[in-house]
């Protein structure tokens, strides 16, 4: 346990007319916690939790989230503040060690990020091969593992490969996810360049081509660099968790984050943007106002849930949804870019928060209900929605799985479980079998 835990009275729990006294923290923002490690050693049991809602997994000193009060905070710094003021390569620096950067720090990181943002041309050949139509987030967890056969990592990591690592993901999570743009249309592939920031060379690889050339609009490009500020660290979020899991066993880093990219694409979780845009869509061209699909959504056999509302944690508005609303409002009053489907989207959130079955269950909107929005502000197709997801995510992954590493011991996740099938039996021939 760090120092920054505050040790409170402990915890008696009487099992079986025994008692047994557990260790309690506290964190430095009042969370408390009760130290469960020694109790199957002392009493016998396990704790069930299902989808570990109330299971601290790690300390962590990355990223703060009020749930009850909607609060997120990278290494203290409000959200709100970092979108508003920050850029993306300065929020992933933050959260990757710990302090914002100054101008020299931010110089060295962003011309690393440059220079590792060309991925290995024998990739190609990864990409030549995969089926027209591939998903993209297939494309992502492929290539990305794939990235372990080109940049071997040593069993003994030393700091300056960590450091590159660390700049081949970030970077060239972008070069990967344009190209199998690019290939999904057909068009030559766009480098890197040295010309553009981290998201304008995205933005660049992605819609530039030898016969058109493509000034990212300034707009745009802030928003989508804010998008990914928004979307760069969660705490122990689904994906995040999966990137600890997989990282306690001191597996390779490239498929660690693919671990993280694989639970990023679920509906439920990542996939969820997509979800939305669908979702609206749906709407949009049944011409009706979003009341059906709320009374839908609100019906468990319907198997239609509102995407993008609802959250584990937010029982309170997602303070990235207040952010990205404001965005929308902005980016989708310039010329040309109105979209029927923010209409659309404010009249769901309208009707939801005054319908009981929301309130009563605080399902409010979360961060992928608007900025699927300001991907197709921009320009992005749809099924690339999650894949934009992960590259904000990269750098929350790799802060995790640092902080992990170094760690005063990696202790590898290993949970119990209650064992509910059935009981001893044995071996029967196939022909005494009924
Ligand atoms: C992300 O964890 C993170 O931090 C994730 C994330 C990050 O940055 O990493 O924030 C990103 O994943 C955001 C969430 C994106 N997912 C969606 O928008 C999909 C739609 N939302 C849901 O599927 C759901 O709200 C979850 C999965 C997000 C949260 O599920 P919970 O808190 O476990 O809620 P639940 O499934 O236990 O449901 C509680 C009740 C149920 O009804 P009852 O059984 O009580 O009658 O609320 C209902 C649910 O049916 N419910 C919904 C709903 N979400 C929950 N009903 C309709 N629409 C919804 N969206």
């Amino acid at each position: 346990m760090s120092d920054r835990l505050k040790l409170l009275t402990p915890a008696t729990l009487t099992l079986e007319n025994k008692s047994y006294s557990l260790p309690t923290y506290m964190g430095v923002e009042g969370e408390k916690a009760i130290d469960i490690t020694k109790l199957r050693s002392q009493t016998g049991y396990v704790t069930l939790d299902d989808g570990y809602g109330n299971t601290g997994a790690c300390e962590s000193a990355i990223t703060y989230i009020d749930g009850e009060k909607g609060i997120l905070r990278y290494r203290g710094y409000p959200i709100e503040e970092l979108a508003e003021h920050s850029r993306f390569t300065e929020v992933a620096y933050l959260l990757l060690y710990g302090e914002l950067p100054n101008s020299e720090q931010l110089l060295g990181f962003s011309s690393r990020l440059n220079e590792s943002s060309i991925v290995h041309e024998d990739v190609h050949h990864f990409l030549s091969g995969f089926p027209r139509g591939s998903h993209p987030m297939g494309i992502l967890a492929t290539m990305v593992a794939s990235l372990s056969t080109f940049y071997p990592v040593p069993d003994q990591l030393d700091e300056a490969t960590e450091i590159q690592i660390v700049a081949n993901l970030v970077s060239q999570v972008r070069t990967i996810a344009a190209f199998s743009y690019k290939k999904s249309i057909g068009e030559p592939l766009v480098y890197p360049s040295i010309k553009y920031r981290y998201t304008s060379n995205f933005l660049n690889m992605m819609f530039a081509s030898p016969v058109r050339d493509y000034q990212p609009d300034a707009d745009i490009d802030s928003a989508i660099d804010m998008l990914l500020i928004l979307h760069a660290d969660h705490e122990q979020n689904c994906s995040t968790s999966s990137v600890r899991t997989a990282g306690s066993s001191l597996a390779n880093v490239y498929a660690v984050i693919t671990a993280g990219i694989a639970a990023l694409w679920g509906p439920r979780h990542g996939g969820a943007n997509q979800e939305v845009i669908k979702m609206l869509e749906q709407i949009h061209a049944e011409g009706g106002d979003g009341t059906e699909f709320i009374n839908q959504a609100k019906d468990k056999n319907s198997g239609n849930r509102l995407m993008g509302f609802g959250h584990r944690v937010y029982k309170n508005f997602d303070p990235r949804a207040v952010v990205l609303k404001q965005h929308c409002d902005k980016l989708l009053n310039k010329p040309g870019l109105n979209d029927p489907l923010l209409d659309i989207a404010r009249r769901l959130e309208e009707i939801a928060l005054k319908d009981d079955y929301f309130i009563s269950r605080k399902l409010y909107p979360n961060v992928d209900f608007y900025s699927g929005l300001i991907l197709r502000a921009a320009g992005i197709p749809t099924d690339m929605f999650t894949v934009l997801f992960a590259i904000g995510r990269m750098p929350g992954w790799l802060a995790h799985w640092r902080e992990m590493i170094h760690g005063e011991h990696v202790t590898i996740y290993r949970p119990r479980q209650i064992y509910t099938g059935e009981i001893l039996r044995h071996y029967q021939d196939i022909n005494q079998r009924a």
